[in-house]
């Protein structure tokens, strides 16, 4: 059973910014796989980088999204992007010094900060694009 499903519930309507959530959740569940079966911390390193470069990338379209579309809400969104990958870089280097004691803490990190971004920022940006026709 995977532990990162994603949810309908979550859909912006924009398709790029969707299969990229949708993308990020199975990351997470391999991840979260690697996790749960003690793979090598060389393999588990090369997930996390991989996906805080998708993250990166995905802020990036987002972003440009929002400003072609002139959402309101763009500066406010991007400063939280921004603490996201801040926050995510200290993590990292806390996994480099110590593989064995944080991918938990990581992944816990990002799984629920990304859940409650999507249901509640990108959702903004969802709704705002509905009233924009
Ligand atoms: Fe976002």
């Amino acid at each position: 059973m995977p532990r990162y499903m994603w949810s309908s519930e979550w859909e912006t309507g924009e398709e790029a910014i969707d299969s990229q959530h949708r993308a990020l959740f199975q990351q997470m569940e391999k991840l979260a796989d690697a996790l749960m079966n003690d793979q090598p911390a060389v393999g588990t390193e090369r997930l996390l980088t991989q996906l805080n470069e998708h993250l990166g990338a995905h802020f990036q379209d987002e972003e440009e999204r929002m400003a072609a579309t002139g959402y309101p809400g763009l500066l406010r969104h991007r400063s939280l992007h921004g603490e996201m990958l801040e926050r995510v870089k200290v993590l990292l280097a806390a996994f480099h010094k110590d593989p064995e004691g944080t991918p938990r803490e990581v992944l816990n990190f990002l799984a629920t900060w990304h859940l409650k971004h999507i249901a509640q920022e990108d959702k903004g940006f969802a709704d705002y694009l509905k009233t924009q026709g």
